[in-house]
This record gives C-alpha cells, structure tokens and sequence, in this order.
C-alpha cells in the first residue's frame, strides 16, 4: 500500500513540470505504458496473502484511474496552452496598411513608337504589320539586294534555315513588298516592328525597333520626301530643328539618302554629341527603285514612291538622351519611370 501512496506521490511532482503534449505523453506510457510503473505494480498481486488481494487490486485500479483523470485534465491544460501561443505567433494585424504592389511603367521604346506612329498618322498613313520570321525572298532578292552584299552575310543576319531560306529579318523593308504584292497604289504606310542583327554594343542590339516607310502615287518626288521627313523631325524632336539629305547608298532605293537633324545640344554649331558636325544621322531613306516596283508588277513609268526606315532605339536614343542602348531590354523600373 505504502508502494501505491509512493507512485502517486511521485506521480503528482512529475506531471507538475509537464509543458508539452509530447512530455505528457511519455509521461503516460511511464506510469500507464504495457511495461509502464502502475501495470508492474499490478505484478506484485501474486505475492500476497489471498485476503489481501482484492483491497490491493480495487487500490492499484484507483490509482490508475486518478492518474489517467489527471492526465486528460493535464492534456487540456497544455493544449490550451499550446494554442494560445500559436495564435500569439500567427497573429495578424488587420490593421495595419498592406504591402503595396508596384506597378510597372510604359517602356520608353513604346512611347517613342507611339509618338513616331501618331505623326505618320496624322499624315493619313496607315499601319502595317509583317512577319519576323521572314525569307531571303522578301528580306533581300526582292528588295534588290545582290547576291554579294554584306548583309546578306551569316555574320549579319540570323539564319533559321538555308533549306527553306527563312531567317529573323534584319530590317522592316520586307513588309514594303508584301504590302505592295497584295494591294494596288497609291501606297501611304508605316510598318513597325522587331529587326535582328548579330549586333551588340553600346548602340547596337541583336533584337531592336524600326519603323519603315511608303508611298507610292503618281508624280511623287524627292520633294515630298524631304518635306515630309523634315515634318516628322520637327514634331518629334522640336520646330526649330533643321533636316538634310546626304547621298548615300541603299539597293533598294535610287536615289538613296542618309536623313540628318541638327543637333539639339549645340543648335547645329559642333559640339561632343553631335562629333562636331552638327548633325545627328536619323535614319535612311530614298527613292524606291524601278527594280523593285517591277518585281512586285508596278509599272515603274506610271509610279514612283519614296521609302523610309528608322530605328525607334536611335531616335529615343536621340530625343531623350540615352546614352547606352543596353538599358532598354534591361527593363530596370527606376530607368523607365524618368519618361
Ligand atoms: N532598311 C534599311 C536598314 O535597315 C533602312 C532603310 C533605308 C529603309 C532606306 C528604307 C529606305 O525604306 O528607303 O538599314
């Protein structure tokens, strides 16, 4: 008996220090457990006197008893205790302001585009779009391009396939040919879209923007080229900036000019941005060639036209003062939140 008062005894101070379910389960199979401290008093029973048997047996069965009440009373006590401080832990405070969300920003290469579209637009030009997966056809046989000319090169253009002749067209000029195979002049377009180029520096891109230019109509001269390329110079970069053609070379074109504008840092006086001329190149332009018209089935003594093309990257570039084409495709927000 003396044993019975011992183990609850000792029962009572152990299930005092318990803070955890896990401690209060080893605790239960300590005194509860097959090999547990009640169930080998249980074992003594053989050793006494029979008339002492069942007093033991009713005593060991209390005993067990009081120790599995304690247990479930101690279970709820610790899991209170336990969800009290995951609460405390989880704890959300619904007041307080939420995490905002940033939000991205127009990139400037989409805004120039829009600026250089709603020119030509105003002018009643039209938009047209073509494919970048393009062939050598319409890329460069079309476009008068010879056999030996250097952009024809695998060192300049990105070649898919030289089965089928496809690759990433390398300029814009293409959709002037499809456009002029499908529909009858007279001709007012702008075709924007991505070009390729094996190309990187800090101006130049293997992917990038251009914008090319048509029109064909009856008596169109270099006249209305000059005027409207020196229209759109002034309404993108300022009324008081000032145009010029320089003869050049395109084989698409004939006559063929590089278009200038004068330098908006130094008013056309010389200065570092400019590499003291004065002038800042924006872009090529011309008279289409009767080579071209023919192979697209215009009678090049009934039509003539003048064509452009530009690189969106240079005129935003030019406009807006950057001085590493790099930072477009990087899309760093705190570059493209200052247009
Ligand atoms: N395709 C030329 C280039 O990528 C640009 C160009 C020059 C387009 C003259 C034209 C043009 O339409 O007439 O360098």
């Amino acid at each position: 008996m003396k044993e019975i008062e011992k183990v609850l005894e000792s029962f009572h101070s152990e299930i005092e220090k318990v803070t955890s379910l896990d401690e209060l389960n080893a605790l239960r199979v300590k005194y509860l457990g097959k090999k547990g401290i009640v169930t080998s008093l249980m074992k003594n029973l053989k050793n006494l006197p029979n008339e002492e048997k069942p007093i033991f047996g009713q005593r060991v069965n209390k005993l067990k008893n009081t120790i599995e009440e304690l247990l479930s009373r101690k279970r709820e006590e610790v899991n209170l205790k336990e969800r009290k401080l995951r609460y405390e832990k989880e704890r959300l405070d619904v007041t307080l302001p939420g995490a905002r969300k940033t939000i991205g920003h127009r990139h400037l290469i989409s805004k120039v585009l829009q600026e250089i579209e709603d020119v030509f637009l105003t002018l009643g030009y039209e938009i047209v779009e073509g494919p970048e997966v393009e062939t050598e056809y319409y890329n460069f046989d079309a476009l008068n391009t010879p056999e030996w000319h250097p952009a024809r090169d695998s060192h300049d253009t990105f070649y898919i396939s030289t089965e089928d002749k496809t690759l990433l067209r390398s300029h814009t000029s293409p959709v002037q040919v499809r456009t002029m195979k499908k529909t009858k002049p007279p001709i007012k377009i702008i075709a924007p879209g991505k070009v390729y180029r094996k190309d990187y520096d800090v101006t130049h891109l293997p992917m990038f923007h251009q914008v090319e230019g048509l029109v064909v109509g009856k008596d169109i001269s270099v006249v209305h080229l000059k005027g409207t390329l020196d229209y759109f110079a002034k309404n993108i970069f300022g009324p008081e900036r000032k145009t010029r053609l320089v003869p050049s070379f395109f084989p698409f074109t004939e006559p063929s000019f590089e278009v200038y504008v004068s330098c908006g840092i130094c008013g056309g006086k010389g200065c570092k941005s400019c590499g003291f001329t004065g002038w800042l190149e924006i872009m090529g332009a011309g008279m289409v060639d009767p080579n071209v018209f023919e192979e697209v089935g215009y009678d090049p003594e009934e039509w003539t036209g003048f064509a452009f093309g530009m690189g969106v990257e240079r005129i935003a570039m030019l406009k807006y003062n950057v001085d590493d084409i790099r930072l477009f495709p990087r899309n760093d927000i705190r570059f493209l939140e200052q247009f």
